[in-house]
């Protein structure tokens, strides 16, 4: 019938018209009323926070900002049980790793987890409330694997043999032996890994990889990325509506240059074709994390925010350390302050200023307090009457 083809034909007609419309708004920084784009700016901060902290990405710098942000908020967080410094990695995450969650403490729920887990939702969510926030962060796989072989060198089976990794990545079958995966968690598709599915899955299988990025970006409201990690604050600032203070941090946890690696552009394609799915996820989220901070903040905004941010740390750091911004000496004197060290891979601590009043001292201590430390101290708080977590072993 003529009139109903008419019909449908104004309805596509209509249907592009909107589609461009809404492709030009969105393309105009700062054009739309940002509400309309599904932040609200205005509201209390938000305090229920669940941040998936995978390996060699720069997380303990993100894990800083949380445990600072929950202890001068006086809020919860989800520590791990008894003596231990993660959430039962590398098994699958289970509610009773977390201390005051299993037994009597069964339908406890806390704001803030963010130490080492392999992610598995149905468990996180019998400790997190049901309308946290997810986030996570992911590194170019080639960095993160170069990172993880300096650190875990050591532990991991898949590196014992290789003399370098453009050695194990000229020939990684002949030294990762399948079935070893739990050991050999750091030798590949770690992120993946962390995130709950299988490292050793075929990366060909279009449908697989498509299906789990769905599942990924539909439980995590942002995911940051390593390399960018000024502007993920800076967005992730903005949808937890925090202050600056609470998302400026000093980096933590990083290795001294000379132990890091430079590799030949051949093994970095190879590095690229062995976690082949590790680097489909940083290619997915690159993109989404991009099309995120336009949407939300557009370059002019981006721009100025994390340029506030970084001035907010070199004064942070002036006030705070000696000899200004760069970590000090490998071995911090302060053992407050001395970061865990693994492998060879040197990694940097900090020397505060001598001359600080307390309140400041409190605040220095925070910003360059390593995970470790951070962990025990705020388990100490949250459960005082519980033998404390033994951090002597750093002072060796
Ligand atoms: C902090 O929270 C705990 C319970 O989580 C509560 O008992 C305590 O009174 C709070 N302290 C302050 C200063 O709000
Ligand atoms: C979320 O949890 C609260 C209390 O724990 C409950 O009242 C509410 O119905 C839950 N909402 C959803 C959508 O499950
Ligand atoms: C990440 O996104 C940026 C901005 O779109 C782009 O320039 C860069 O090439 C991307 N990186 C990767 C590894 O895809």
């Amino acid at each position: 019938m003529p009139a109903c083809r008419c019909f449908q034909a104004v309805l596509v007609l209509l249907a592009v018209a909107v589609t461009m419309l809404l492709a030009i708004l969105l393309s105009l920084d700062g054009w739309l009323p940002t509400p309309l784009l599904g932040v609200r700016e205005e509201g209390p901060p938000v305090t229920n926070v669940m941040f998936l902290k995978t390996h060699k990405t720069a997380s303990s710098t993100v894990l800083n900002v949380l445990f600072r942000f929950a202890e001068t908020h006086n809020l919860s967080v989800a520590l791990p049980a008894g003596a231990s410094f993660h959430l039962g990695y590398p098994w699958l995450f289970l509610a009773r790793y977390v201390e005051g969650a299993g037994g009597a403490g069964r339908g406890a729920r806390f704001n803030v987890m963010c130490n080492h887990l392999r992610f598995h939702l149905p468990e996180v969510q019998k400790v997190m409330p049901n309308d946290t926030f997810y986030f996570s962060i992911v590194r170019d796989p080639v960095a993160q694997l170069e990172s993880s072989f300096a650190y875990y060198r050591a532990a991991v089976p898949a590196f014992w043999a290789a003399g370098s990794l453009e050695a194990f990545l000229e020939a990684p079958r002949t030294f990762y032996q399948p079935g070893l995966t739990l050991q050999n968690v750091h030798a590949r598709n770690n992120m993946w890994f962390d995130l709950g599915f299988d490292p050793d899955a075929p990366a060909d299988d279009e449908g697989y990889v498509r299906a789990r990025l769905a599942e990924v970006a539909r439980r995590f409201q942002l995911v940051l990325i390593a390399e960018h990690f000024d502007e993920s604050m800076v967005l992730l600032r903005r949808l937890l509506r925090w202050q600056l203070d609470d998302v400026v941090a000093f980096r933590l946890n990083a290795r001294s240059p000379h132990t890091v690696a430079r590799l030949s552009p051949a093994a970095r394609e190879r590095a690229r074709g062995w976690s082949a799915l590790d680097w489909r996820l940083y290619q997915h989220f690159n993109r989404s994390f991009w099309a995120r901070a336009r949407a939300e903040l557009g370059p002019g905004r981006l721009r100025a925010d994390v340029e506030r941010l970084r001035a907010r740390r070199r004064e942070l750091g002036a006030r705070c350390l000696q000899e200004g911004e760069p970590p000090g000496p490998t071995r911090a004197p302060d053992p407050l302050l001395r970061p865990y060290q693994s492998g060879g891979a040197h990694i940097l601590g900090y020397s505060l200023r001598r001359d600080l009043d307390p309140t400041t001292l409190r605040l220095c201590e925070r910003l360059a307090m390593p995970e470790l430390q951070y962990t025990a101290r705020l388990y100490a708080r949250q459960f005082p009457h519980k033998p404390p977590k033994d951090i002597n072993f750093l002072d060796e």
